[in-house]
């Protein structure tokens, strides 16, 4: 029986040449120019998921974008495996800041990846870490050690907050029944220190509005005598956080969960260099909420931030005008315990409460979802940690992400079962940034690993 090595050794120009060719189509659900596009990828992923031994597949249409469902059922009496990931991508702007084009993938290589890495959008998040399963799965049905049941479940609206997945999820419980969720779409420390995402942050996001007079007017003629709505803006947005760096709205912090001090001694044990972050970076300085640590601020942390500001006059050179309106655009990744929906709500009323006389103030909420915290001591996670020490040569390390895969909470809810993430990609693949890419190293690492826990898990679950 042919190894995941020499198997990987024979196959893995084509998989990179496969992987390539999925990330030329420009999936990107949030912009309906590109609505073709996203279709043609459930599609190019349906063909990819039969070449790998699924045995039905089928594309399920949505009030949106379609999920793409497949699965090979072996055997009732093993465990079943659910596989979640997502084929669509963000959109790639601010375009011109790309060293190549963000949908013509191009192999280079980078200090970190001296093996070569692919550019384009889409390649860690989460194209290439979602293909890592459909290669693991074709190494395990081609050379039979599929050792339980599976079943994949991709979907194309991920980054928009996954509008039609739940309703997906809730309608079709029978036909998602599973054991456990394997996910590939978060990251680890590093190449030689290999983690297991235990949590994912939750998030609540608004956009806001502020009206001031019923037109823009003379900067002149009126500055000075009628609120400017991007001044309030600012002034409001400046409130929302004190001097310790603390949010400001009222009943924000009231659920948060605390750690322990010997969970954070314990969380404070993985290696982190802030030399290092603050290098890579450019800035001089870190900045947060007083009394964490970078990390603890990353992820055990509620946050709050301003995604996007606008509003007056940003064209070429000069005019003297005072805007009508101001908006932003504001993100709160919330932590274990909060509620997106509670918190959602205690801006709204805060905002609306702190706008001073003159203005108008509109609320609008968008997307959110739960936290997510996975425990340590369950077969899954034992499953997992097995398979990197295998492929690693080192025990992972349990990390809380910053990041948040909202459906993850829902799956738990509705499905009643627990997600490992095994994330393959590193923070500087730059996903959701220009010049996104993923280390070749990683994808094969990730391909070697998956069937690893596959083993495991069939084995624990006896
Ligand atoms: N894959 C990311 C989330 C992620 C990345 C988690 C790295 C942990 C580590 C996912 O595609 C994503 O971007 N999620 C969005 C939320 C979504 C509702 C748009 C996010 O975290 O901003
Ligand atoms: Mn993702
Ligand atoms: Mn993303």
């Amino acid at each position: 029986m042919q190894n995941i090595n020499s198997y990987l050794n024979d196959n893995k120009d084509r998989f990179i040449n496969e992987l390539i060719d999925l990330l030329k189509i420009p999936s990107i659900s949030a912009d309906s120019a590109y609505k073709n596009d996203v279709l043609k990828t459930a599609e190019a992923i349906k063909k990819s998921l039969e070449k790998a031994g699924c045995t039905t597949v089928e594309i399920c249409n949505t009030a949106g974008h379609p999920i793409v469902y497949g699965e090979k059922l072996i055997d009732a009496n093993l465990p079943t495996i659910l596989v979640y990931g997502h084929y669509d991508v963000q959109p790639a702007d601010p375009i011109e800041l790309w060293d190549s084009a963000p949908f013509e993938p191009v192999i280079k290589t980078t200090d970190k990846h001296p093996e070569g890495a692919i550019f384009a959008r889409g390649a860690s998040d989460d194209k290439g870490q979602m293909y890592m399963h459909v290669k693991a799965l074709e190494y395990m049905t081609t050379t039979n050690q599929l050792p339980c049941n599976v079943k994949f479940m991709i979907e194309g609206e991920e980054e928009v907050g996954s509008p039609n997945l739940s309703v997906f999820v809730k309608n079709n419980k029978e036909k998602l029944r599973n054991d456990i969720i394997l996910i590939s779409d978060t990251g680890m420390i590093s190449k030689d220190n290999p983690s297991i995402t235990t949590g994912l942050r939750g998030l609540s996001y608004v956009e806001v509005e502020v009206t001031g007079p019923n037109r823009d007017l003379h900067s002149g003629l009126y500055g000075g005598a009628v609120a400017n709505p991007i001044n309030i803006l600012a002034e409001m947005i400046t409130s929302l956080h004190d001097e310790n760096n603390h949010i400001t709205i009222p009943g924000f912090y009231d659920k948060v969960e605390e750690l322990s001090i010997s969970e954070r001694e314990e969380m404070a044990k993985a290696p982190f260099n802030l030399e290092h972050y603050k290098n890579v970076l450019d800035i001089d300085a870190v900045y947060g909420e007083t009394g964490y640590s970078t990390n603890e601020r990353t992820s055990i942390r509620p946050t709050l931030d301003v995604n996007g500001i606008w509003g007056g006059y940003t064209g070429e050179g000069a005019k003297t005008v005072i805007a009508s309106k101001a908006f932003a655009k504001i993100s709160m990744r919330l932590v274990p315990h909060q509620d997106w929906k509670e918190i959602t709500k205690l801006f709204k009323t805060h905002f609306e409460t702190i706008a001073p006389k003159g203005v108008k103030v509109k609320v609008t909420p968008h997307h959110g979802g739960q936290g997510y915290v996975t425990p340590i001591n369950s077969i899954g996670y034992t499953a997992a940690s097995k398979a990197y020490q295998h492929t690693f040569g080192k025990t992972p390390i349990p990390q809380r992400s910053g990041g948040s895969i909202p459906i993850v909470s829902l799956f738990e809810q509705e499905l009643k079962s627990k997600t490992i993430l095994m994330g393959f990609g590193l923070d500087s693949d730059a996903i959701h940034s220009p010049n996104e890419h993923f280390g070749i190293w990683n994808f094969l690492k990730g391909i070697e690993t998956i069937p690893y826990f596959y083993k495991n898990f069939a084995e624990l679950s006896k």
